[in-house]
């Protein structure tokens, strides 16, 4: 760095993240410098070249070193009087599974020391991968006392091997933090990537980061385990997930994935456990299609758990079907909600605006009938009947709208967010999800 030409931005770390982020953003038109205790890093650097292989970068930092954009250093006081600090060190895992932290406190130590004098604000953003609540609980108390220093969330979703295309063509941008206008200077970094960044918390943006990673994980298992039962079936495992992938409406989009109540009715249930049986009966062990129903199962303990907390002992339950819209009341897993509240001694009345008993019938009557025999004392005519005698609703289903007025003119207090409708009580996890 040239003096007179002070880095706007330090990047401490120059691994796979911090040198791909150092690199792009000085080819971005930024003054950087990257700061690792590493000596072989920050000399590869200053020679113009990648510490490590990765497709584009060593061009990259070669050119912007070149251009006198992108410097290195192994001291943290070359940080001088940089405006932001991104931390990208590592946070490997502890033998008990556990993330570690001891460079991310050492590096946030180093950072602390260089504030006193300072004669700009510092803003420092946290790349690393950080459980939530790091930032807030490490992060900020290492820097308190320094009024000039505010700390955001700004963690990285590139791939090894597509890291700096990754970075100049992201999947997400996502910054958190308290301070909206450092969060903004942050975000303004990106701005010639033109990507709209999701400005949330910082607990919510270190969380972001583990549910992408928890999601891609699930994905590659889940395809892989297709893939390994249509093998032992002789099928062609590709054709079957990329017809899957076709489907944009349910399959790869948006659809089931919003945090909700347990998924039930006739046919996840029922196909989940021919899937499991058959693979057993081939040897063949998929333990994450095998967790999904005991997943399913907690979820709904955790939701009976929560409204047995409720101080109420008369609860009405608005839904009864699987879903809105249905009469059909297999593996409801309302149903069994139910019967658990009953058994545990709560007075229950129940409406579904669809559901008179005396109009169902076969699969559908026999399996409420087994489950709940005296169904037909709780079931309400209307819903004024459940509103009129409750203590407490719980919303299982999505409703209408002049379902939901009603609902909100009564008063009570109601367990379960649909949509954000309805005022909740802190009774725990929505109640609504439709499976199929
Ligand atoms: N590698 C990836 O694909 C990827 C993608 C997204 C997020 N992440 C996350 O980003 C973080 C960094 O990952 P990485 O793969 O780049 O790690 P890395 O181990 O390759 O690099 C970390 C660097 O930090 C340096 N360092 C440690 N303490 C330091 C200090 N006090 N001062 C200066 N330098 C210091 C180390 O010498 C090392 O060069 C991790 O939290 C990781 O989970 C990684």
């Amino acid at each position: 760095m040239q003096a007179g030409n002070p880095a706007q931005i330090a990047v401490v770390g120059l691994g796979y993240v911090g040198c791909v982020t150092a690199a792009c953003l000085a080819s971005l038109g930024h003054r950087v410098l990257g700061i690792d205790r590493d000596r072989h890093k920050v000399d590869n650097v200053l020679q113009g070249r990648a510490p490590f292989y990765e497709p584009g970068l060593e061009a990259m930092v070669r050119d912007n070193v070149a251009a006198g954009r992108l410097s290195a250093s192994t001291s943290a006081s070359g940080i001088g009087d940089a405006g932001i600090v991104l931390i990208c060190v590592g946070t490997p895992s502890e033998k008990n599974g556990n993330l570690g932290l001891s460079q991310l406190r050492r590096a946030v130590e180093e950072i602390a020391a260089q504030v006193p004098g300072r004669s700009q604000p510092l803003i420092v953003a946290i790349r690393s991968t950080v459980f939530p609540g790091t930032c807030e609980e490490v992060v900020l108390p290492a820097l308190a006392g320094h009024g000039s220093v505010t700390v955001v969330s700004n963690p990285e979703f590139l791939r090894e091997g597509t890291a700096v295309r990754d970075f100049m063509e992201p999947s997400l941008l996502v910054l958190g933090g308290l301070d909206r206008a450092a969060v903004q200077t942050v975000a303004d970094l990106y701005a010639p990537l033109g990507v709209e960044a999701c400005l949330v918390s910082l607990r919510t943006a270190e969380m972001i980061k583990y549910a992408c990673n928890a999601f891609h994980a699930v994905k590659i298992s889940f395809a892989n385990e297709v893939g390994a039962l249509s093998d032992k079936l002789g099928i062609d495992a590709h054709e079957v997930m990329n017809t899957l992938c076709e489907d944009k409406k349910l399959n790869v989009s948006a659809a089931y994935l919003k945090p909700g109540f347990a998924f039930g009715g006739s046919c996840l249930p029922k196909d989940l456990r021919a899937l499991i049986y058959r693979a057993g009966r081939l040897d063949l062990n998929l333990p994450l299609l095998a967790s999904a129903l005991p997943s399913n199962d907690e979820h709904l303990k955790r939701a009976v758990d929560a409204i047995l907390e409720l101080p109420a002992r008369r609860i009405g339950v608005i839904g009864l079907a699987f879903k809105e819209e249905t009469d059909d009341l297999r593996e409801s897993p309302v149903v069994t909600l139910l019967e658990q509240l009953i058994g545990k001694g709560r007075d229950v009345r129940v409406f579904d605006p669809h559901i008179r008993l005396d109009e169902i019938y076969g699969a559908n009557r026999t399996f409420i009938l087994e489950s709940i025999p005296h169904i037909g004392r709780l079931l309400a005519a209307n819903l004024e009947q459940v509103l009129g005698w409750a203590e407490h609703l719980v919303l299982a289903q999505k409703q209408s709208a002049a379902t939901m007025e009603l609902i909100r003119h009564s008063g009570l207090p109601v367990a379960g967010l649909v949509d954000g409708t309805v005022q909740s009580s802190p009774a725990g996890p929505a109640l609504s999800r439709a499976g199929d």
